[in-house]
């Protein structure tokens, strides 16, 4: 008799083969049913903020620019749309700038943040924040502590050739102002002060480049 003839062979095959087939279906239930440990509601996170060691217990909700803001009163960096679309949150954080309402403080352990307050002070200010003045870089300054954390890292950007999309000769990335425009598309001025916030960057890129 041929073995797949043979009733005793098929039914221990089938039993074998059911046994594997409900183990497999039920391990997923059994995790599934295991209780899961909610995330804890609050974390300590140490940053350097502007070269000061900073330990604070936050909500573990709470966006790196309400913590800026809210926990270190470092109200020069500014919350416009709060979702990502404006640029008046722009901080420069371990040197590449991003949108601070968009990114969880707690992700940040250990992580150097640049804010306004951080690359200038009234009496020393930094190359940027007196280009702005010169050049008449804003009106109601509402998004100009955004613009010139933007400015400042694009520039870093450029100096490390990272191309962007309105880059032509990748091995060297020009200073052009519609080099500079595309990169600071992201910083929105409602007071329409785009052209002086070039002539700025511009000066700046001259003097540094
Ligand atoms: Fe963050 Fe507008 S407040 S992008
Ligand atoms: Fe007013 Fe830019 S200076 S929004």
């Amino acid at each position: 008799m041929k073995r797949s003839d043979d009733p005793e062979f098929t039914r221990r095959g089938v039993l074998i083969g059911s046994t594997a087939v409900s183990l497999a279906l039920s391990a997923p239930l059994e995790a599934q049913s295991q209780p899961v440990s909610a995330p804890p509601s609050r974390m300590q996170v140490h940053l350097l903020v502007n070269d000061q060691p900073q330990s604070l217990e936050l909500d573990t909700r709470t966006t790196l620019l309400d913590a800026l803001r809210e926990h270190l009163n470092l109200t020069g960096t500014k919350k416009g749309c709060d979702h990502g679309q404006c640029g008046a949150c722009t901080v420069i954080v371990n040197g590449r700038r991003i949108n601070s309402c968009l990114s969880l403080a707690v992700m940040h352990e250990g992580d150097k943040v640049t804010t306004i307050e951080g690359l200038g002070t009234p009496d020393n200010l930094h190359p940027m924040q007196a280009a702005f003045i010169r050049h008449d870089g804003y009106q109601c300054g509402y998004c100009t502590s955004g613009q010139i954390c933007s400015a400042v890292a694009t520039l870093g950007e450029i100096r490390d050739g990272a191309p962007s999309h309105v880059t032509e000769d990748l091995d060297r990335v020009s200073l052009s102002d519609a080099e500079l425009r595309e990169r600071m598309s992201g910083n929105i001025c409602r007071c329409g002060a785009y052209s002086n916030i070039i002539d700025a960057i511009q000066d700046v890129a001259g003097g540094a480049a």
